[in-house]
């Protein structure tokens, strides 16, 4: 590639760039989701983990989610060791909403079907403001726990 070429290339990514900030509102949230998995389910319950990230400039909330892999999927958040069912999670604006092992997490009861160690189970994510998002967790080994640091 010669060196017009390359500014060419560049600047049409500069301009798509542009174009794209130019078209989203900065009032609006932006969500990405990273580190999901499902530890691999030894009963008929099953659990999911994700990170969701803002980077828009409006906050939102996660407030239900789908599978096919069940009927019954709730948001449960961990407090005193207990579990307890929450109708939303918030989603802060310039922020994360962090579900990790011991803490809030996706709750997936009555599996159809038991996923193996290696497989993808199909979500979707519904939220408050911003369209849904599907996701496929990979299936982990069932004391799955990522370090983080
Ligand atoms: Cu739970």
């Amino acid at each position: 590639m010669n060196r017009r070429t390359t500014s060419l290339v560049l600047t049409i990514g500069l301009t798509t760039t542009l174009t794209l900030t130019a078209c989203s509102s900065p009032n609006v949230p932006e969500l990405k989701v990273s580190d999901s998995y499902m530890p691999r389910p030894v009963s008929d319950l099953g659990a999911g983990f994700l990170t969701v990230t803002n980077s828009g400039g409006a906050d939102d909330k996660l407030t239900s989610v789908t599978s096919d892999i069940s009927d019954d999927v709730t948001i449960h958040r961990t407090e005193n060791q207990k579990m307890q069912e929450v109708k939303s999670f918030d989603i802060p604006a310039g922020g994360a909403l962090d579900l990790e092992r011991g803490g809030s997490h996706l709750m997936f009861m009555n599996l159809k079907s038991r996923p193996a160690q290696g497989q993808k189970v199909g979500i979707e994510l519904h939220f408050e403001k911003a369209d849904p998002i599907k996701v496929e967790l990979p299936v982990k080994e069932t004391t799955y726990n990522p370090a983080r640091h």
